[in-house]
């Protein structure tokens, strides 16, 4: 077998090109999907994916297979394909003890319906994991299965990966078919992707591909990581780099079902408005740590007594700061200031000290003022309220300056081409 991308080598050794570090992201195990694919996109030939194989194909289904803790698979394809328990050689299964993971990888089916044979070597010869939902009766499954139920009506994926993720499964070959592939994908649950190309074409439907007819709210960049050939089949490895992004597009989508699209009438209403945009920075009172970030959702809220308030996302790196900190600046850059608001608007705090590069000095309580703003006020915290997906910063102004009286203001419809460090 040969790789040809990331970089040429006439005799790879296989066993060692699927090496990689895969650390469970956040509440979930790690997500590897495996897949065969005809030139044109068909995943069966004739309801089975026999015709699509090559020895390219089964070495690397099979070393995948001595990865994981959990095989999932839908129920269809264990229906289709005759799932058996999985069979891991000698020597794969040394590696798996020595690394702590059990002899044998164990499957785990997806089902609604419950339609399974548990009279077949799957559940006479192993004691899969069976995930459906919660309302469906397993008393009898229950026997033969370990049962895991979330969600009601559909497993609701990403609550059945957690638990699975609470009882210690680090990483999940995920085998198709399509209609849980593309389940996976829509819910951002998609880690890794091992494609093989068989160099054929077969036809039939438009919608057969690798997540079936599965609609992703927006698409998911995906990195080629590796790709090795053999007699004309391409072995390719990619990343996903978005999914959280994917995720959150789902959810919203979801959401947007639920309420008749109120919502997104008031979101496209809101990305039309010009509202104005602000630099809120924040020094922590104890720990000295400083930052800031670009904002857009702040507004004066009463005259006599002066208060403002602005709201930070709470995925933003200056809320932490923030929630410590007795006193917030906030800056009104000008329309010319886009760099600066660039600067504070898309990277993390999480990844670099934005303040290193600009020029500011300490005001009250130390919190950081920007030099190259002239207009800005620094406020005392009064209240802090939860809104939703931001906190509210009641401030009182203390200090600050008015710059030139005409000054221009940085609006939204400035800065919304830009990519934000933090996605809210
Ligand atoms: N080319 C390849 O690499 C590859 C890999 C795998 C499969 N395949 C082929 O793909 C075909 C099968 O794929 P498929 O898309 O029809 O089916 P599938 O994804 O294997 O299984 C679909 C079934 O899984 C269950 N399921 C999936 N998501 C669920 C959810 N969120 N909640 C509850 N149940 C869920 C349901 O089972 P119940 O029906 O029991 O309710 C559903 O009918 C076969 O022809 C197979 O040969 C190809």
């Amino acid at each position: 077998m040969r790789r040809l991308h990331p970089d040429v080598d006439l005799d790879v050794d296989v066993e060692s090109s699927y090496d990689d570090e895969r650390p469970a992201p956040s509440g979930r195990p790690y997500v590897l999907v495996n897949m065969v694919s005809s030139a044109d996109g068909a995943v069966a030939v004739d309801g089975r994916t026999k015709a699509m194989s090559s020895p390219a194909d089964a070495s690397v289904f099979h070393l995948l297979r001595s990865i994981p803790d959990v095989i999932l698979v839908g129920a269809q394809t264990v229906r289709a394909e005759h799932y058996g328990p999985p069979r891991v050689n000698d020597e794969r299964q040394a590696r798996r003890l020595a690394r702590g993971q059990s002899a044998q990888p164990t499957i785990a089916v997806v089902t609604r319906s419950l339609q399974l044979d548990v009279s077949s070597p799957l559940f006479s010869q192993s004691r899969p994991i069976v995930i459906c939902p919660t309302d469906v009766d397993v008393s009898e499954l229950a026997e033969v299965a370990d049962v895991v139920q979330d969600g009601e009506g559909d497993v609701d994926l990403t609550g059945a990966l957690r638990q699975l993720r609470q009882r210690g499964v680090g990483l999940v070959l995920c085998e198709g078919g399509p209609t849980l592939n593309g389940d996976l994908a829509r819910h951002g649950l998609i880690d890794e992707l091992c494609l093989t190309v068989a160099p054929l074409l077969v036809g039939g439907d438009l919608g057969t591909g690798i997540l079936g007819r599965a609609r992703l709210p927006r698409t998911l960049p995906l990195e080629l990581a590796q790709v090795l050939e053999e007699g004309g089949v391409l072995l390719c490895r990619y990343k996903a780099i978005a999914n959280h992004e994917l995720a959150t597009a789902t959810a919203v989508e979801a959401a947007e079902t639920a309420d008749g699209g109120a919502r997104s009438a008031f979101h496209a209403a809101m990305a039309q408005l010009d509202m104005p945009m602000q630099i809120v920075t924040a020094a922590d009172p104890v720990g000295g740590e400083r930052g800031g970030c670009l904002v857009g959702f702040a507004a004066q809220c009463s005259i006599e007594p002066p208060r403002f308030m602005v709201w930070l996302s709470k995925k933003n790196h200056t809320l932490r700061i923030a929630r410590r900190a007795e006193v917030l600046a906030v800056h009104f850059p000008t329309p010319d200031q886009l760099d600066v608001a660039e600067r504070f608007g898309t990277r993390s705090g999480d990844d670099v000290d934005k303040l290193a590069s600009e020029r500011w000095h300490e005001g009250p309580q130390g919190v950081p003022i920007l030099d190259d703003v002239p207009r800005w006020f620094a406020g005392r915290v009064t209240e802090r309220l939860d809104s939703g997906d931001h906190v509210a910063f009641m401030l009182e102004p203390i200090d600050g300056s008015v710059g030139a009286d005409d000054l221009p203001q940085l609006g939204f419809q400035a800065v919304k081409h830009l990519r934000p460090g933090h996605d809210a």
